[in-house]
């Protein structure tokens, strides 16, 4: 069964947003790469006709594309979609799809729907026979904190056994991240220099330069902690700090990185900072009085053998200066001073990687020797790699609902993995101390460098892939 290719993808919450930005876009993809050529059908409660889905679509994939849009392309993904609209707790809805579907018998529904619909749906597919032989995939979140998620677990399981449901977090399906284990796994250079004996901390930023004015909220009920580091970034750092995946198989992926999430510290609220910008108790939706972080810096250790006392840096946040997100691995520095001018206590070697938003980037920070008489030198970069996303390659959702018809469920959550990053975060959801303000357009809460090993500095992504990260000033 987990190899059999889906016969028909079913969508709910066609209307929605995620559908415009997102799923029409990839599906057409999919269908300009002959990876879609089974009936599509997008459900929703709107009373909309099948002309009107399609038109909706036609809107998300031409403001995506602009000249690159192909009519021929899109005439023959329209005519795979179909839309019904209902209730999700009417059998007749799921009579309807049923029907939409034709003898479709290997169907992969996909949830862009809020959670607490999980149950409603999965029980209205499973009454319809559409659960037997079937997947499901889920959008994030995937719960609010360890027990939600497991009640919601609970309620997917009843109709669907836990190798066919497939968590989405859309952070795995990005090629920078899939990028990151290439590159560890690939190459053998890195692997002598990956461990405690040579990193002495490693920084993840996921800076966005925009603020939630058109999500105030969700993002409200929500905050950095649950919207981005509980599933992006905590992925970010198993793909950097796993060990090798024995075989190719989803099993022996998801096994190394279940592996390295259960060696991750349970977070102390000492080792967090958070914030929240001057201006956001004030957008549509969010609380007058909110004490939701909209920034978050936290200091994340591994107990393993091969990370045991590095700290791992994480830092979130909205309205920063700019959108990137960056991980920079900080090396130790060299251990005796043999020129006497400083270098050796100057910036550290480090290892930079630009996961985007556009471009991807690796490169090594290195000391090279100022010309001249004195053995003084500066910061350059050797970049490995710099490329730019581009027309071939897929986007994180393509290359997800891809796997999930074709039944490769390597790039999804699974059960354990996802309880383990709520155990990492249990401490430090809903915080009650309150939350530190900052200017919008500055790199957070300016508390968070107490988080940094004394000296340090804060490694700042730039604008351009290509340009090292400028850095704070140091931690005292
Ligand atoms: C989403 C979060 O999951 O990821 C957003 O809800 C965030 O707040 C987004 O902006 C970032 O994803 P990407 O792909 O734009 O880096």
């Amino acid at each position: 069964m987990a190899e059999q290719q889906s016969d028909a993808l079913v969508f709910f919450g066609a209307s929605g947003d995620l559908a415009k930005k997102k799923i029409f876009p990839a599906l057409y993809e999919m269908s300009r790469k002959g990876l879609l050529d089974v009936p599509v059908v997008g459900v929703a409660l709107d009373d909309w006709t099948d002309d009107q889905l399609v038109g909706r679509a036609r809107d998300s994939i031409t403001s995506h594309l602009g000249d690159e849009f192909d009519e021929k392309v899109f005439t023959a993904f329209a005519g795979r979609l179909r839309y019904v609209s209902g209730d999700y707790r009417k059998p007749e809805t799921f009579a309807s799809i049923k029907s939409c579907v034709g003898g479709a018998t290997h169907v992969t529904s996909y949830l862009a729907i809020p959670p607490s619909l999980f149950g409603t749906v999965a029980e209205g597919l499973a009454g319809a026979g559409l659960a037997e032989g079937c997947r499901i995939v889920v959008e994030k979140p995937f719960g609010r904190d360890a027990a939600s998620a497991q009640q919601l677990n609970d309620v997917l399981h009843r109709f669907f056994s836990e190798d066919v449901i497939y968590r989405i977090d859309h952070y795995l399906g990005k090629e920078s991240v899939q990028n990151l284990m290439f590159f560890r796994f690939a190459n053998a250079f890195l692997e002598p220099i990956w461990n405690r004996n040579f990193v002495e901390s490693v920084q993840i930023t996921m800076a966005e330069s925009f603020g939630v004015e058109d999500r105030g909220k969700f993002y409200d009920e929500a905050g950095t902690i649950r919207d981005v580091v509980q599933n992006h970034l905590l992925q970010v750092v198993a793909m950097l700090g796993m060990e090798p995946p024995a075989d190719p198989s989803a099993k022996a992926l998801r096994d190394q990185k279940v592996a390295l999430f259960s060696s991750i510290r349970t977070i102390a609220p000492e080792d967090m900072i958070r914030g929240q910008y001057d201006g956001y108790r004030s957008i549509d939706g969010v609380a007058p009085d909110s004490n939701v972080e909209t920034f978050v810096a936290l200091r994340v250790m591994i107990d393993s053998w091969r990370w045991s006392g590095v700290p791992f840096l994480i830092r979130a946040g909205k309205r920063m200066p700019v959108t990137a997100t960056e991980v920079v691995a900080v090396l130790r520095r060299p251990p005796a001073d043999v020129f006497g001018t400083g270098v050796a206590q100057g910036p550290a070697n480090y290892v930079r990687f630009r996961l985007g938003p556009d471009e991807i980037a690796i490169a090594l920070g290195t000391q090279a020797k100022h010309p001249g008489e004195a053995m003084t030198g500066d910061m350059v970069e050797l970049e490995a790699v710099r490329c730019k996303h581009d027309g071939e390659e897929a986007d994180a959702y393509e290359r997800l609902l891809t796997d999930a018809m074709l039944g490769d469920a390597t790039l999804f959550g699974r059960e354990d993995g996802i309880a383990e990053q709520w155990r990492i975060v249990s401490r430090i959801l809903d915080d009650t101390r309150p939350v530190l303000p900052y200017t919008p357009g500055g790199w957070g809460a300016p508390q968070a460098t107490s988080l940094l090993p004394a000296g340090d500095r804060w490694m700042n992504p730039s604008e351009k892939s290509g340009d090292p990260p400028t850095m704070d000033a140091p931690s005292s």
